[in-house]
C-alpha cells in the first residue's frame, strides 16, 4: 500500500522552501541545457550559412577568370573612382550599397557588415572577397578577354550571358581617403530595375491591367528565366535567394538572375542546416530555387494588378492557368526542376484553350478557421501572402548563437 497523496505534500514552511528550491534547480538545469543545445546548433547553422561556395576554380579553364584585375581595367576603375560624387544611390543592402553611374551599376561591400565567405585568389594577401564576385565571373563572365585571342568587342558589350550579368570590372578602393578599402563590383545597368519596381510601375500606370493580361504578357520572360535557372543548376549551383528584388528586368521579355551573393554548390552544408529547415525550404536546393521563382512570379503579378483581391481569389480557387501552375508545382515540389516547370508552363499557357485535366491538382486547404475571425477577403489575402512569402530570416539563429556577443562564426582562414 502506498502512502496517501496528502502525506507527500509538505505541511511546513521549511519543506515548501526545499521543494521550491529543488524545482528552481531542475528548471535552471533544463534551461541551461536547452540554451547550450540551441547555442551549438545555431552556431553550426550560421557557420554553414557563411561557409564558402566551392567554385572549383582550380580545375582548368575557369581559373583565368578569377584573377585579380589587371591594368586592362585600370582606365575604367580610375574613371569610376574619380567620379564617385556622380554615383547615384540605387539601394542599400545588408552588405553595402548599390550605385548607378552612366550605364553601369557599382555594388560596394562594406567589410564587417555581412562576412565575406570566399577566399580571393590573390595568394599573397590571403584575404576574403564577397562570393558575388566569383559567382558573377563564373556565370555572367568577364567583359575582359580571358585570353588575348578573344574578340575585343566582348569587352565592351553590355549583353547578358544566358540571363546573367557580365562583370565589367571589380576592384578594391577606399570610399574616402584613410578609410579601409572596400570591394567594388561593376556590371551593366539594366534600365528595368527589378520585378518589384516593374510591378509598382504597372500598378500605377494609366491602363490598369488584369492578372490575365499581366500573366499573358510576362509568361515568356518567366519561361526564359527558368532556362537561366536550369543553366545555374546544371552547373551544380543554387541561387538560394530568389525573390522579386533579385530578378532583374532587362526588357519586357528578358529577366536576369541578379544578386549572386548567396550562390552555393548543391551539396553545401547550408542546405541541410537548421536555418534552412526552419524557414521551410525544400531539401533539394534546385527545387527550392524553382519554387521560389514561381512564388516571385506570382507575387509580381499580385503587385502589378490594380485589383489584388481579384488576383488573390483567383489564385486561391486554383482554376486560372497561373494558379493551376502554382498548386501543381506545390504538389510536386520535392522533385520539381526548372525544366519540368518550364514545360508545364508552356503547355498550360495563359491563353491556352482547353484546360488541362484537373483531378491531379493539389487543392488549397480553405482557411475555414480564419473565416469566422476575418472577412473572407482578408482571410484569402493572408493565405495567399503566406503561400507567396520568400523571406528567409536567420534572426532566431543569430539570437541563440549570441552573434551580438561572439559575432558570426568564422568560416575558416585563407591560406597565404
Ligand atoms: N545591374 C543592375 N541593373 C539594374 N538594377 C540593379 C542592378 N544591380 C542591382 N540593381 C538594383 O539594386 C537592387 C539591389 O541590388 P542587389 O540585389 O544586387 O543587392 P542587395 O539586395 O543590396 O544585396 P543583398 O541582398 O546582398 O543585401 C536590386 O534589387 C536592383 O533593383
Ligand atoms: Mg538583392
Amino acid at each position: 500500500m502506498g502512502r496517501p497523496l496528502f502525506t507527500l505534500i509538505p505541511h511546513n514552511a521549511r519543506a515548501w522552501y526545499h521543494l521550491r528550491y529543488r524545482f528552481a534547480v531542475v528548471f535552471f538545469l533544463v534551461a541551461l541545457f536547452h540554451q547550450q543545445h540551441m547555442y551549438i546548433v545555431s552556431r553550426w547553422a550560421l557557420r554553414a550559412k557563411y561557409s564558402p561556395t566551392n567554385f572549383n576554380i582550380y580545375s582548368g579553364d575557369l581559373q583565368p577568370r578569377f584573377s585579380i584585375p589587371d591594368d586592362q581595367d585600370s582606365q575604367l576603375q580610375d574613371e569610376l573612382v574619380a567620379n564617385r560624387a556622380a554615383w547615384k544611390v540605387l539601394g542599400k543592402g545588408c552588405e553595402g550599397k548599390v550605385f548607378a553611374y552612366k550605364d553601369l551599376v557599382i555594388k560596394t561591400y562594406t567589410p564587417g557588415r555581412s562576412p565575406f565567405r570566399n577566399c580571393a585568389p590573390d595568394a599573397a594577401t590571403a584575404t576574403k572577397w564577397p562570393t558575388e564576385i566569383p559567382a558573377s565571373l563564373h556565370f555572367g563572365g568577364s567583359s575582359r578577354p580571358v585570353d588575348v585571342s578573344e574578340d575585343a568587342s566582348v569587352r565592351t558589350t553590355n549583353a547578358t550571358y544566358q540571363g546573367f550579368l557580365p562583370v565589367k570590372t571589380y576592384f578594391m578602393a577606399s570610399t574616402t581617403p584613410g578609410d579601409p578599402a572596400e570591394w567594388h563590383l561593376v556590371t551593366p545597368l539594366l534600365k528595368g530595375s527589378n520585378l518589384n519596381a516593374l510591378a509598382s510601375y504597372l500598378s500605377t500606370s494609366a491602363e490598369a491591367s488584369t492578372f490575365r493580361d499581366v500573366d499573358a504578357l510576362y509568361r515568356p520572360a518567366f519561361n526564359r528565366f527558368l532556362g537561366s535557372m536550369q543553366a545555374l543548376h546544371d552547373a551544380g549551383f543554387c541561387h538560394d535567394d530568389i525573390k522579386t528584388d533579385n530578378i532583374f528586368v532587362q526588357d519586357e521579355s528578358h529577366w536576369v538572375v541578379g544578386d549572386l551573393g548567396n550562390v552555393r554548390e548543391l551539396l553545401h552544408p547550408y542546405h541541410s542546416s537548421r536555418i534552412w529547415k526552419e524557414n521551410g525550404q525544400l531539401g533539394d536546393c534546385r527545387a527550392n530555387d524553382v519554387f521560389r521563382t514561381l512564388q516571385s512570379y506570382l507575387k509580381f503579378i499580385q503587385l502589378a494588378v490594380a485589383d489584388q483581391d481579384t488576383f488573390n481569389m483567383a489564385f486561391y480557387e486554383g482554376e486560372e492557368p497561373m494558379s493551376r501552375l502554382f498548386w501543381w508545382t506545390l504538389a510536386n515540389a520535392q522533385s520539381m526542376s526548372a525544366e519540368k516547370l518550364r514545360e508545364r508552363s508552356i503547355t498550360d499557357y495563359p491563353d491556352a484553350a482547353p484546360r488541362l485535366e484537373h483531378n491531379s491538382f493539389f487543392r488549397p486547404t480553405r482557411p475555414h478557421t480564419l473565416l469566422s475571425l476575418f472577412s473572407r477577403q482578408s482571410a484569402v489575402r493572408r493565405a495567399v501572402d503566406e503561400a507567396l512569402a520568400t523571406r528567409m530570416p536567420d534572426k532566431k539563429a543569430r539570437w541563440w548563437g549570441m552573434v551580438w556577443l561572439f559575432g558570426v562564426p568564422d568560416s575558416g582562414h585563407c591560406e597565404a
